[in-house]
């Protein structure tokens, strides 16, 4: 598999892989959204088929829901759940500080809610996501239907006081039809290019009326597994300031992405 696959996709994949031995046994596991989950949720499932590992999973997203049904594991709802022991998911940009742009996928808001549901968050990134200040990548905001129009000229009114490079922002598409989110929501996209107060800039969002939540995650990632293309993979952790460096191995086993699709 190892030679079918870009060194994005090696990243991706060695940092999934290595982030799914941080889940045992009977853990309660909240699974990300996005291209890197995904890889997540097919080593989980490995693990699951292999090894008899038995986890229950909350999904932030429906086609993550189907994913890990399709792969065996066990899927519940985040109330039945409760409090969760670890969330593994993807992200667009993470800085320094372990903050976080979420939401190019469009599930900013359950990966939100199901992430500070958790003991641990573990962020899973290629080496491309890393970013000294957050912002390049348009950072997203869901907003409810009602008044769309309205809440974006509010949020563009915002910006013009808000700590940012750019100012432009975008209703986000699917085709002709606004993009529509698992709660029925839109997303606005947000062309910052440099945000210089995120913990600001999320709190003055989110007190906007329409706008149900934004992709900026402070504070609540506590460790990044940082995947390389030649399989290269780091730990890093905020809470111990630790950074361990190791070389996964791809087997013939691990083509259980071939038909992978997100
Ligand atoms: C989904 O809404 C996002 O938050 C994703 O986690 C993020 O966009 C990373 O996606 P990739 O792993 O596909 O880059």
């Amino acid at each position: 598999m190892s030679s079918e696959l870009s060194p994005i996709d090696k990243a991706k994949f060695v940092c999934a892989k290595r982030a799914a031995q941080f889940v045992e046994n009977g853990m309660r596991v909240g699974l990300g959204t996005g291209s890197t989950a995904a890889w997540l949720v097919r080593c989980l499932g490995e693990r699951v088929r292999d090894e008899g590992l038995h986890i229950t999973g909350v999904p932030t997203s429906t086609r993550t829901a189907e994913l890990a049904r399709e792969v065996g594991i066990d899927v519940i709802t985040l109330d039945a759940a409760k409090r969760l022991d670890l969330t593994i998911d993807g992200a667009d940009e993470f800085d320094g500080a372990f903050n976080l742009i979420k939401g190019g996928g469009g599930a900013l808001l359950h990966e939100k809610v199901v992430a500070t549901s958790s003991d641990r968050m573990i962020v899973i990134a290629d080496v491309g996501k890393e970013v000294e200040t957050l912002g390049a990548f348009p950072l997203p905001i869901e907003v409810i239907p009602f008044g769309l129009q309205t809440t974006h000229a509010l949020v563009d009114e915002t910006l013009v006081s808000m700590d940012v490079l750019g100012r432009d922002s975008s209703l986000r598409m699917d085709g002709d039809k606004p993009f529509v989110t698992d709660e029925g929501n839109h997303i606005i996209d947000l062309h910052l290019k440099r945000i210089g107060d995120a913990r600001q800039l999320a709190m003055t969002l989110n007190q906007l009326p329409g706008v149900v939540e934004n992709g900026l995650l402070i504070d609540i990632c506590d460790t990044v597994v940082l995947g390389f293309g030649d399989g290269k993979v780091e730990v890093r952790d905020i809470n111990d300031g630790t950074v361990a460096s190791e070389r996964m191995v791809f087997a013939e086993s691990d083509n259980l992405f071939s038909d992978l699709s997100d």
